[in-house]
């Protein structure tokens, strides 16, 4: 795993992350992210999604669990852990079938399931700063440039 640490100073710099980022993803890989409440898990992935072509609304899929986007240069599953707390339950949202490799998957709220990321799991942890600034860390397996 490669490490990348950015620091950002508003939402719109963290989309613009996301968007780059985005060029380096392909079906079949799983994002885990980390972080607070208001970090900017929705910022960075609705930047993913606008490099992936897709404009329309983007955000947390808190209560449907998963909201699919398909149709752009990649179709991308956006789940939310924050109200799953078991394998039984994350196996009731159908989440084990987004892992077939036709798509990527991005998790907010990845503490609550543990138990699906492994080494090939890209890892995105973010954290408030002062401010509006935040830190972003990237754990991905190859070597990628910003
Ligand atoms: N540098 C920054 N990057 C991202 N968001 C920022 C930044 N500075 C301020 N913000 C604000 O922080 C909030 C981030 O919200 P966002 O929905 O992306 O967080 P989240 O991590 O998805 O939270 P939740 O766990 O509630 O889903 C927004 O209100 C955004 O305007
Ligand atoms: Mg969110």
């Amino acid at each position: 795993m490669n490490t990348y640490r950015f620091t950002t100073s508003s939402q719109a710099e963290t989309e613009e992350l996301g968007k780059k980022f985005s060029e380096y993803l392909e079906p079949g890989t799983l994002v885990a992210m980390y972080g607070d409440l208001g970090a900017g898990k929705t910022a960075f992935t609705r930047g993913v999604l606008r490099g992936l072509g897709y404009d329309c609304t983007v955000s947390s899929p808190t209560f449907a669990i998963v909201n699919e986007y398909r149709g752009g240069r990649l179709d991308l599953a956006h789940f939310d852990m924050y109200r799953i707390s078991s394998e039984d339950e994350l196996y009731g949202t159908g989440f084990y079938d987004y892992l077939d490799g036709s798509m990527a998957v991005f998790m907010e709220w990845s503490e609550n399931v543990p138990f699906v990321v492994d080494d090939a799991t890209v890892k995105i942890r973010i954290e408030h700063g002062k401010g509006d600034t935040r830190t972003i860390e990237i754990d991905f397996p190859k070597e990628i440039s910003f």
